[in-house]
């Protein structure tokens, strides 16, 4: 069976921070990359090959000889030529120090070295090593001479080492690999669906406003809601800009990222955005009020009450609105504690947007700081859809379902 999505060779080797390999597979499934790890031998004793395989799906390859098809329609079975010929990258993570000089030398004493040395797709490699290996003249001189083949490095971080000593040849996060290899194997195989290309702008998270130096006006909302549209929408084919509150996620690889804090700083950003996106989603949970007047430091305790008197803020979507162009979508997001369908169809038409999305802050199971929501679409036109709860990544299908049905969004 070819793979659905895009496919990446892991090459792993043998290096202390081979663990976090799995962590890796883990997160590149979950974003639709086919993963073949391809191991090194001294890279087996820092790396449980079963769970890989339970995670990946596919078998751990370390045999150059191996006689054992890798599928069942191959006649003459070539490992590294195989295997080869499905990726759309290799990513060697971690790469040893060892690995990096026989990459740059050009040996072929493995079925991973082999490979690379037959690969004409995109090599990265995440070095991970004691600094004082890192920093080597003869490793420095090894990363140069790939450089200049093209081989692009995620350099390592500082930190503690395995060693117990602290310093430079900490494997990068695994964050920041995926913010390299996910745009890499998403220009060679981009993602097909009806979103293919479409400029997707998404706002998500809270917004905090502050009273003094150290406390804020803010409400629950964790991001969730916003993550999940992201994925959906990337897993469409379209590119996604989001911007968001202050939150617990970290960047979603693949999108283009904006934090923000306070409701006046989202709306600034969002209104430079706009224009150069065709849907805009806005999941957000602004504040509708902030602070009047905040104080620079901190308010001590003084034994009196404190009132603060609130200043409302602007409504963004209804900004945003105004700024519309032709062939543009707009998506609002009401928190409800009652669903009224007269007074949602009502609220959708003042809100100028082409569909607004409910959902009942009265249920605690669902909505704010919930990985579950339960939604009402309702249109312009006074279509009212109700779904019943579910994950908040089912609701995001639901949502994009909602916006590609009839013909939008339109042909380029
Ligand atoms: C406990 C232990 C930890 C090691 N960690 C690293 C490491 O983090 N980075 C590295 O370059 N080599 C490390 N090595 C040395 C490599 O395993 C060794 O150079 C080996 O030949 C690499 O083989 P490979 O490149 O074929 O995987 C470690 C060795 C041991 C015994």
């Amino acid at each position: 069976m070819p793979d659905r999505g895009p496919t990446l060779i892991l090459g792993v080797t043998g290096s202390i921070a081979a663990y976090k390999a799995l962590d890796l597979i883990r997160r590149l499934v979950g974003e639709g990359v086919s993963v073949h790890v391809v191991a090194t031998s001294k890279a087996r004793p820092f790396f449980p090959a079963m769970a890989a395989e339970v995670l990946s799906g596919h078998r751990v390859e370390t045999n150059l000889f191996s006689r054992k098809p890798y599928t069942q329609e191959e006649k003459l079975h070539v490992p590294h030529l195989s295997l080869l010929s499905r990726a759309d990258a290799v990513l060697v993570a971690p790469a040893s120090a060892d690995f990096i000089a026989r990459l740059a030398l050009g040996l072929a004493d493995d079925l991973l070295s082999t490979m690379l040395l037959s690969a004409k797709v995109p090599v990265v490699i995440a070095p991970a090593m004691e600094e004082a290996m890192y920093l080597h003249p003869a490793s420095a001189g090894h990363r140069h001479t790939l450089n200049e083949r093209g081989v692009l490095e995620i350099p390592p971080e500082s930190g503690s080492l395995a060693s117990g000593m602290t310093g430079l040849g900490r494997m990068a996060s695994v964050d920041q690999i995926l913010s390299v290899i996910l745009p890499i194997l998403r220009a060679r195989r981009p993602p097909t669906g009806v979103l293919s290309g479409v400029r997707v702008l998404i706002s998500s998270g809270p917004t905090f406003e502050p009273i003094d130096s150290v406390r804020f006006l803010g409400n629950r909302s964790s991001g969730l809601m916003g993550e999940a549209l992201a994925r959906a929408a990337m897993a469409r084919g379209a590119q996604v800009t989001v911007v968001s509150g202050p939150t617990a996620l970290p960047p979603l690889p693949g999108t283009t990222h904006y934090g923000v804090t306070t409701t006046r700083e989202m709306e600034d950003r969002l209104r430079e955005l706009f224009p150069a996106h065709q849907l805009l989603i806005m999941a957000a949970a602004v504040s509708d009020y902030r602070p009047r007047d905040p104080l620079p430091v901190k308010r001590k305790k003084d034994g009196k009450d404190w009132t603060l008197q609130l200043a409302e803020n602007r409504d963004i979507l209804l900004g945003l609105a105004e700024m519309r162009q032709p062939g543009q979508f707009l998506i609002g997001f009401a928190a409800e504690s009652v669903l009224d369908p007269a007074a949602l169809i009502k609220k959708c038409r003042s809100k100028k947007v082409d569909l607004l999305v409910a959902n009942d802050i009265s249920n605690s199971e669902t909505g704010f700081a919930s990985t579950q929501n339960e939604v009402t679409l309702v249109s312009p036109e006074g279509s009212i859809n109700a779904f019943s709860r579910a994950d908040k990544r089912v609701v995001a299908e639901q949502i994009l379902d909602a916006v590609c049905k009839e013909g939008w969004p339109p042909a380029p």
